[in-house]
């Protein structure tokens, strides 16, 4: 069955390898009798009633959200706040007059997620979940949901639930988009298709990324991940998922901020992941790069075919700009995972955490 490991040696390994079936399933269920991409009438009718939409979630899928931000505006022009759910109910922003509130959990149980779908619909704002979990608490709570088909997430570490929400944000903002009569010079259906390809080249070549892990972390106090505008995010969710697998301190961080402090912390052979995936800001990261090189840093550049330069260390299939997270988050997931290897931990139990955060 789906939640069997079978010859895998860990969920989490299988979970990685199944994400690139997980982004032809997500095609599938959201594609039209006509054959384009869709989402069920009520939900587009909420979304294009919104004057704002505010994503609310945790941890992984807080930072899928930050993604799904850049999505909804780009593509649709429509203005989004991203809040970690734990947090909302003190900053609870000065609401625009037509809200809709937009929910990203795996699990559909984080209470932290819930207690703000609690209190919005005391508030009567409509609400849509996105979840891997359909009949979950926060699927049933809220007025609309859509699913990740990603199958069970077993292991604690979230891997291809986050590519799954990445890819259902996209092809909601997309349809979204259409529907609002947006110019859009590009076929999601097809780019998506090109990224679940590019994620197989990734995964085909593992042992690539056991190298780097060995190379970069095996005796490694902590590492750093960088990467400007829609490569930040991804370094966000890459040095969440060495921290809780391995253990190892970690610290995602927008390229321009490194001078504002970080760093301090470089010193002679502080690994730091580069991501390099954006042209637009390519010079800019690769700046960086010199910066923490020049103090010693031992720097490793995963860059996009079509941005990359000799002396890069991993270069990734190239896909469409707004699809790069799919594909950059993934080596960066195969580090962490063999990097736990290497340290002897138990990559899907990992000490202190729990599937699902059902406490507050
Ligand atoms: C991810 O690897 C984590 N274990 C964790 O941050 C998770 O994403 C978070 O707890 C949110 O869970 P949810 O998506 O089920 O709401």
């Amino acid at each position: 069955s789906d939640i069997e490991k079978g010859t895998y040696p860990h969920y989490m390994l299988k979970e990685m390898d199944e994400q690139p079936t997980v982004i032809r399933k997500i095609i599938q269920a959201y594609e039209g009798e006509n054959g384009d991409l869709t989402i069920d009438a009520n939900i587009l009718e909420a979304l294009r009633a919104a004057d704002r939409l505010y994503i609310i979630a945790a941890g992984t899928s807080y930072h899928a959200g930050l993604i799904g931000k850049q999505y909804f505006e780009k593509m649709a022009g429509i203005p989004v706040e991203v809040h970690i759910s734990s947090e909302f109910g003190y900053n609870m922003p000065l609401l625009s007059e037509k809200p809709l509130f937009i929910f990203i959990t795996q699990s559909g149980e984080t209470a932290d997620s819930r207690q703000v779908l609690v209190k919005i619909k005391e508030l009567g704002y409509p609400t849509l979940t996105i979840t891997n979990v359909p009949g979950s608490t926060l699927s049933r709570e809220a007025d609309h949901t859509l699913l990740l088909h990603a199958g069970p997430e077993i292991a604690v570490a979230s891997t291809k639930a986050y590519v799954a929400q990445v890819a259902v944000l996209a092809v909601t903002a997309y349809v979204t988009a259409k529907a609002n009569g947006k110019g859009l010079e590009f076929d999601l259906k097809q780019e998506l298709a090109i990224a679940a390809n590019g994620i197989q080249t990734i995964i085909d070549s593992k042992d690539v990324l056991e190298d780097i892990a060995e190379d970069y972390l095996k005796i490694a106090r902590n590492a750093f991940f960088i990467g400007r505008n829609i490569d930040f995010y991804v370094s966000l969710e890459g040095a969440l998922k060495l921290k809780e697998i391995s253990y190892i301190q970690a610290e995602g961080f927008a390229g321009g901020e490194l001078k504002h402090g970080t760093i301090a912390l470089i010193e002679e052979g502080t690994p730091v992941f580069a991501l390099v995936t954006q042209e637009a800001v390519s010079l800019n990261i690769r700046g960086n790069v010199k910066e923490v090189a020049a103090r010693g840093a031992y720097p490793c550049i995963i860059a996009m075919a079509g941005v990359d330069e000799d002396g890069d260390r991993l270069v990734i299939p190239q896909v469409h700009e707004y699809l790069t997270p799919l594909v950059s988050v993934v080596p960066l997931q195969l580090i962490s995972y063999y990097a736990a290897l290497h340290r002897r931990c138990d990559v899907d139990k990992p000490r202190n955490l729990a599937k699902s955060v059902t406490v507050e």
